[in-house]
């Protein structure tokens, strides 16, 4: 007979069905016993009733939480009185005529059946497969999961393609510390593990594509908090002949959408969304991501914030420039003169926009310098020598120099709007295998030492 899911149950009162799953509780009440059967769908309540179940009752006598088994069984209409509003298969329970134990399971070290956030850190993320069975845990894994098809869907319906970039790249200097890969083939050389897709989604644009999206894995070898990790998964894009507001326009939208979607009972305190300049945010707030919601403690408030006019550089310790969040973006159109002639540094304003939600930076982006000269200027204000400069980047002058078209774009941090959305505190709540808070993952056994063999082949001598 072929299995069926649980929420399938409701509609078969009378028939004889197969369901499949784990023993998510059992209770035993005298003779007869309860089980709640979990699987993808949710719970299911099945009657074991020693009568009814010829061989199998010594069996069903056996299973305990989390084994797994298959159970035929008639379909019945609970009382009135036995309706359970809270479970979607409520109205109907099983009553088992044959249980098969497909696998038994050793006692999980913590309560799967309840909330797991109590739990240990380290025990939740070595048996994090166990964790991810929980109710919260499965919820936040399946909306991830329907976030990124209607996000994918609405990319597609603007004209955007999902292209995916390498992941053995180059450096890039946008800020973060990177993550190196020995070559193998290259002795002495190396692969650095992209902090974004940046050069390449910009490459993408001199290809033509003019609309490019990728959900990007990305990696930054930085100081753990709550709301980082040192991988995590953009949603990346780029899009060609564009001003910023189409950008911020086009996530905006987005953005309200999926909060309609996923979050009916949230009031977004301001749409179309607010924008204040860096300045005013650092006067008024002391923070370049403020958060402007009217009650802080409101679980539901969405108080989104687009942070612009970011000044371009600031000083470095040794008293030179760098730039404060993007090398590749551009200077806004009044400022462009200023930065080809290298005038007032200071004062230069990049087209940079954030998105902040709650006080959360849940991304950020800017039109680029698509001009190689204007490009090479940014570097030159930075220090860098002429050679620095080609060595680096030469493959992007290069590539400007072959018609670039105007472009720009944005990446939303979207474990962070998961959390947010799905009121979780850390992001490892809204990702499959997290890492913790010293960047281990406490499962795998990562970071781990290698083999000498390995290293040699790697090339690669410890000190
Ligand atoms: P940025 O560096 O601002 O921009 O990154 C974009 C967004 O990614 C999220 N984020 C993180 N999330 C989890 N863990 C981390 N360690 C982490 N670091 C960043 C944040 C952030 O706003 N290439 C540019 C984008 C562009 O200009 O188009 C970039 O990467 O939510």
């Amino acid at each position: 007979m072929q299995r069926l899911l649980t929420s399938e149950i409701v509609a078969k009162v009378g028939e004889t069905v197969t369901v499949a799953g784990w023993i998510h509780a059992r209770r035993d009440m005298g003779k007869v016993a309860f089980f709640d059967l979990r699987d993808r769908e949710g719970l299911l309540q099945i009657v074991a009733v020693p009568g009814e179940l010829g061989d199998s009752a010594e069996i069903a006598n056996k299973v305990r939480s989390e084994w797994v088994v298959e159970i035929t069984g008639v379909v019945q209409a609970r009382g009135a009185k036995q309706i359970n509003d809270k479970l979607k298969t409520g109205t109907v329970e099983l009553l088992a005529k044959s249980v098969v134990v497909l696998n038994e399971s050793k006692t999980p070290p913590f309560e799967i059946d309840k909330d797991t956030r109590p739990v240990n850190e380290e025990a939740r993320l070595t048996y994090r497969y166990l964790d991810l069975r929980s109710e919260r845990m499965q919820k936040n894994l399946r909306t991830r999961s329907a976030m990124f098809q209607d996000m994918r869907q609405y990319l597609g319906n603007e004209g955007f393609i999902e292209v995916e970039t390498p992941v053995l790249t180059k450096g890039t200097p946008e800020g973060a510390r990177e993550f190196i890969v020995p070559s193998r083939l290259h002795p002495q050389n190396f692969y650095v593990l992209p902090q974004s897709p940046q050069q390449f989604k910009q490459l993408l644009m001199v290809s033509g594509v003019e609309r490019y999206y990728q959900f990007a894995k990305c990696f930054r070898d930085e100081d753990q908090r709550g709301d980082r990790q040192p991988e995590f998964t953009q949603l990346d894009l780029e899009m060609s002949f564009v001003e910023r507001e189409q950008v911020m326009q086009l996530i905006e939208t987005m953005l309200i959408d999926m909060v309609k979607k996923y979050r009916p009972d949230a009031k977004m305190q301001q749409v179309p969304f607010p924008h204040m300049s860096y300045k005013e945010a650092m006067e008024k707030h002391g923070t370049d991501r403020p958060d402007i919601r009217v009650d802080k403690n409101d679980p539901n408030e969405f108080a989104f914030l687009w942070v612009v006019d970011f000044p371009f550089f600031e000083k470095t310790e040794d008293g030179g420039w760098t730039f404060t969040h993007n090398p590749f973006s551009a200077a806004l159109p009044e400022w462009r003169d200023k930065l080809m002639n290298k005038e007032d540094i200071a004062n230069i304003i990049t087209s940079q926009y954030d998105i902040v939600l709650n006080g959360f930076e849940i991304g950020g982006g800017s039109i680029r310098n698509h001009r190689p000269e204007a490009l090479r200027s940014v570097f030159e204000i930075m220090g860098f020598t002429a050679e620095q400069i080609d060595e680096q980047f030469g493959h992007m002058l290069q590539a400007f120099e072959f018609g670039a078209p105007p472009h720009g774009g944005i990446a939303l941090g979207i474990d962070r709007v998961l959390a947010l959305f799905q009121g979780e505190a850390n992001i490892r709540e809204v990702m499959a295998f997290p890492k913790d808070g010293n960047a281990k993952d406490h499962m795998m056994g990562a970071p781990s030492p290698l083999p000498e063999k390995a290293l040699k082949e790697a090339n690669i001598k410890l000190a």
